[in-house]
């Protein structure tokens, strides 16, 4: 179990390096300010759903000690950071208007979860 915990942990790293590298790689290109592309909507998903099976696992398999709280604020800035990629890159797609506030909003709510992961307790 310890094995597939330190899997899903990659496959955490891994969501979180598409998300905030999706982020970047898009503030680099020409104003406009582009939509969230797929990478950044597929990297937030899998931070949900990892997140989720990262405490999944700890508590049902390795008796971990998960701090409930930061868990929780997780998994909230997680499905807000999802749900604004969602929205900009579908309306993107759609090529409607796209607020730049969608980008930069789930953006900095994932640097606020890599702050929360490395700095709380
Ligand atoms: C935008 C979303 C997220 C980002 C950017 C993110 C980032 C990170 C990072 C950088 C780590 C490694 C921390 C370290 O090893 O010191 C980590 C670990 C972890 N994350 Fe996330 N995370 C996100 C969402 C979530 C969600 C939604 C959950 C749970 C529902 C979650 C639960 C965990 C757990 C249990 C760990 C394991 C190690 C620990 O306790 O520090 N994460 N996350």
């Amino acid at each position: 179990m310890t094995l597939l915990y330190d899997v899903v942990v990659v496959l955490h790293l891994l969501g979180m390096a598409a998300l905030v590298g999706g982020y970047l790689g898009v503030l680099v290109r020409r104003p406009p300010v582009p939509a969230p592309d797929l990478l950044m909507v597929w990297g937030a998903r899998l931070q949900v759903l990892t997140g989720l099976a990262l405490v999944g696992v700890a508590e049902a398999a390795l008796d971990g000690d998960v701090d409930h709280a930061r868990v929780a604020v997780k998994l909230v800035v997680a499905i807000v950071v999802a749900a604004l990629a969602e929205t900009g890159s579908a309306r993107g797609r759609r090529g409607a208007t796209v607020s730049p506030a969608l980008l930069h909003g789930a953006g900095a709510l994932a640097v606020v979860n890599v702050l929360v992961a490395v700095l709380w307790g």
